[in-house]
């Protein structure tokens, strides 16, 4: 019986960031199916206005829901910071499913001296998407707590990410001239607030060791985010069944991607963290500027 619940899970990303999100959910959910769009014609989102990454984020859902998804992801902080409500706004009959709430949750339940850090690309940092989600989130909870926050755009990690030059001296110094600001702080956990960054965690925990002289919790998006949405398929009754032997993770996910494929395998292998299916080409669905108001 083919039911609403057989339907993927749709899952965007600018590119490849996303990938780290998508892995958490396989582990997570092994029974789901994925279908993951790298919009990589149009990458990077990061260094891009409000409006254009909005309008993109808006072609990316559509081209998405016209496969057929039971609910949404987006795998990235820029598109959540600048698309979340308008995506919302457009599609109030699919569950979605943005990274900024799940760890922005995680992070105030976490920090015990009050202090938390957020680095992310300059659109996620300029928007101050987690300092308005980490305040929601002590009213929403009725938390007697403040907390002090950090925000630092860190747009040399995308590429760096990208190019496989996660450690030794370029990355370091990089990760070095972002941080040290952070040394005169009491900033206990830190949001890795860019799907790209958990690729580099190790060099980013050295330099925090480095620096600080208490220890930093690393957050990132993937986990909480999985979490979130196995809660909403459960709770909208949308879960896949359980009973049956799940397919091989390979087999599980389709890849489309809006530049031509290749190219997309590699660094994709690299941030999934295991092999992929080939990616199909998919043009990406212009007409909708007519939302790009939303
Ligand atoms: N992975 C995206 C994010 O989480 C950023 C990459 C880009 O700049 O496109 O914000």
């Amino acid at each position: 019986m083919s039911t609403k619940k057989n339907l993927p899970i749709g899952v965007f990303d600018s590119g490849v960031g996303g990938l780290t999100v998508t892995r958490a959910i396989t582990e997570l959910l092994p029974h789901e199916q994925i279908i993951y769009l790298g919009d990589t014609a149009r990458v990077p989102y990061g260094n891009r206005g409000a409006d254009t990454v909005r309008r993109y984020a808006l072609n990316a859902s559509k081209l998405l829901i016209n496969e057929g998804i039971k609910a949404l992801v987006i795998a990235c902080n820029t598109a959540t910071a600048h698309g979340l409500e308008a995506l919302k706004h457009a599609y109030p009959n699919i569950p979605i499913i943005g990274v900024i709430s799940p760890v922005s949750r995680e992070a105030v339940m976490r920090t015990e001296r009050g202090a938390v850090a957020i680095i992310g690309t300059r659109g996620t940092i300029s928007s101050k998407c987690y300092p308005a989600e980490i305040q929601n989130l002590l009213t929403q909870l009725n938390l007697d707590k403040t907390i002090a926050l950090e925000q630092i755009a860190c747009p040399l990690f995308v590429p760096l990410a990208e190019e496989g030059w996660l450690q030794g001296e370029v990355p370091e110094k990089v990760a070095m001239s972002y941080l040290e600001p952070l040394k005169k702080t009491s900033v206990d956990t830190l949001i890795l607030g860019c799907t790209h960054y958990p690729m580099l965690r190790d060099t980013i925990a050295v330099t925090l060791d480095s620096i600080m002289p208490h220890h930093v919790t690393l957050l990132d998006c993937a986990q909480s985010t999985s979490r979130d949405l196995a809660g909403v398929l459960s709770e909208l009754d949308l879960a896949r069944d359980t009973t049956s032997q799940p397919l091989p993770t390979k087999e599980r996910i389709r890849f489309l991607v809006t530049d031509e494929p290749s190219g997309f395998m590699t660094t994709a292998i690299r941030f999934f963290g295991g092999p992929i299916q080939r990616p199909e080409h998919v043009n990406i669905i212009m007409e909708d500027d007519t939302n790009a108001d939303l």
